[in-house]
């Protein structure tokens, strides 16, 4: 949207002898249209967001982004905040309260990242839940049929016994997701890096973790031409510190040293900042979007966001730049609508129609389009996606007779 100066706003309302300034001009002027990494980032309501260390994870259906992560204010526990363009954002709550609920009464939730289970149809967040001293590492789990929340909170445990303090996420292109989370090796705290694969519900912990001998923190996992990259942080608790990459041909899989993304980083601190997660933003080939946090010596609910994108050459590097301001439309490469994966396109048309039995559903070059049904009372739904519709290209029109 574009901005509306504000001399405009003064002619168009002047006449009245007062100079006022209309609500939806407010909201208009106040709309983010880029990324200012290390600045103070508001929410639509003007507060400072308040979401750290989290991920984001995007909801087809709605085309909406939810962004969770450290609610350091209070309630403590893990926000969640909803977009439609990843720059505006607005607070939905905390979508679990450590403080009101009954297991996590007592310690507190780091790093927390949610994905949603296509088979289940539920979001699961993950986190690291911790007691004073770090001394517990624990993992923990809790689920939503919503994005937003409110969570229930199932369990927290030792993965296969491992000690686990900073936790990532990665969701794989068919459905499996894994955490990477430091663990501790013998008595040496978080001197390996372990990456567990869930169970199909996304759950629980399966017996597939894999260990790679490294000092490191806050992980986060892309995938890049059929390579797994693993980016940490050191372990230096709130000092930012320089990142290291890593890459496997498996998601879980022993990992190797390729050394530090960051180009023109001066001060060797990732920028002043330290890894959370890497979002790949839909509808881009190489949409990877560095989500990392800026501690400030301490993880208050004022600390920054360095939000960078990862470009991944053609020699198969990964590499972080410097940005003051940047849009992630300018950067990166939007994906042809042909080669969009079947995931990309689904759809709900309802009709207002209790007899389906002779619906048909044609796209707008007169395809016949198969798809799936429920009746209804009142009417039908008809779910359309991509995987039935073959060739259908466009979350366009649909003729419905
Ligand atoms: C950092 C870690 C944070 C938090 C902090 C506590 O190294 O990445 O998630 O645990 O230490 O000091």
């Amino acid at each position: 949207m574009k901005r509306v100066p504000f001399f405009h706003s003064i002619a168009v309302y002047s006449f009245l002898g007062i100079i006022v300034m209309p609500v939806w001009l407010l909201h208009a002027s106040s709309m983010l249209t880029s990324f200012k990494p290390g600045k103070d980032w508001m929410d639509v309501d003007g507060k400072k967001i308040d979401c750290h260390a989290g991920n984001i994870v995007f909801q087809e259906e709605t085309g909406t982004f939810f962004w969770f992560g450290e609610h350091r204010g209070s309630p403590a526990g893990a926000s969640c905040y909803s977009s439609q363009d990843l720059y505006n954002w607005k607070y939905r709550g905390v979508a679990l309260n450590t403080g009101a609920t009954e297991g996590l009464k007592g310690g507190f939730i780091e790093r927390p990242k949610v994905a949603y289970n296509k088979k289940t149809k539920k979001y699961v967040m993950w986190f690291h839940y911790e007691t004073s001293g770090y001394g517990l590492a624990h993992q923990g789990v809790a689920v939503c049929d919503s994005a937003p929340g409110p969570y229930k909170f199932l369990e927290h445990f030792r993965p296969n016994g491992n000690q686990s303090r900073d936790i990532g996420m990665f969701s794989d292109e068919n459905g499996k997701t894994y955490i990477g989370y430091a663990a501790n090796r013998g008595t040496s705290i978080n001197a390996d890096i372990r990456m567990v694969e869930l169970s199909e519900d996304y759950l629980t912990v399966t017996k597939n973790d894999v260990v790679t001998n490294a000092h490191c923190e806050g992980p986060g996992v892309l995938k890049w031409n059929n390579k797994y990259y693993l980016l940490t942080s050191q372990c230096k608790g709130w000092t930012p510190n320089p990142a290291t990459y890593y890459t496997a041909s498996e998601v879980c899989a022993t990992y190797t040293d390729k050394g530090s993304p960051c180009i023109g980083d001066t001060k060797n601190t990732t920028f002043d900042s330290q890894p959370g997660f890497i979002f790949k933003i839909p509808g881009y080939t190489n949409g990877f979007l560095y989500m990392g946090d800026r501690w400030n010596g301490g993880g208050s609910t004022n600390s920054q966001y360095v939000f960078l994108p990862i470009i991944m050459t053609s020699a198969g590097k990964m590499e972080l730049r410097w940005h003051n301001e940047w849009k992630y439309e300018d950067i990166f490469t939007p994906t042809p609508v042909y080669e969009r994966s079947i995931s990309d396109f689904s759809t709900h048309i309802y009709v207002n129609a209790v007899n389906n039995g002779t619906l048909h559903g044609y796209d707008l070059l007169g395809r016949d389009i198969p798809y799936l049904y429920q009746n209804g009372t009142d009417r039908t739904v008809m779910n359309l996606n991509r995987g039935r519709m073959n060739a259908a290209l466009s979350k366009g029109m649909y003729l419905i007779r």
